[in-house]
């Protein structure tokens, strides 16, 4: 009797998927102090971009939480979970934005990688 190899297989397939899935995901770092005057600015960033490259009006409020990561090639990658509001009727709403730049640089260096809502 042949032994099968599929099992073998199945398994050497899920070890792939496994080492290069979340590999990106698992360098998030959560911020400690989200008050931070560095993580508002980078949010209040993020819903400037957003609100004018998108006609919206959209207006940062707090940051609810955060990660970072040390982005590929330099900088930071910001993962944060923002409170926004529309205005002027002042519903809000919560989004989540990317944005990477490099700390103590100027914010026309900076990018809004991401934004939606969640
Ligand atoms: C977080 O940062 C803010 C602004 O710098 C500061 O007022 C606050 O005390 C800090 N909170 C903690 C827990 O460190
Ligand atoms: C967000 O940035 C704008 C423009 O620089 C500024 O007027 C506003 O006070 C900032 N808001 C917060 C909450 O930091
Ligand atoms: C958002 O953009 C609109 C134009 O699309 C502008 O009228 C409004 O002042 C902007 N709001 C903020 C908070 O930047």
């Amino acid at each position: 009797m042949r032994p099968s190899l599929l099992p073998l297989l199945v398994a050497f397939a899920a070890v792939v998927a496994a080492a290069t899935l979340p590999a990106a995901e698992a360098s998030y770092t959560p911020i400690a102090n989200t008050s931070s005057l560095v993580i508002e600015q980078v949010a209040n960033f993020s819903v400037i971009v957003y609100n004018l490259s998108n006609g919206k009006s959209l207006a940062f409020v707090s940051v609810v939480r955060g990660e970072t990561e040390r982005a590929v090639g330099g900088g930071t990658n910001y993962r944060l979970v923002i409170l926004a509001e529309k205005t002027p009727r002042g519903s809000k709403g919560q989004f989540q934005c990317i944005v990477w730049g490099v700390p103590g640089t100027r914010s026309n260096t900076w990018k809004l990688l991401s934004f939606k809502a969640i």
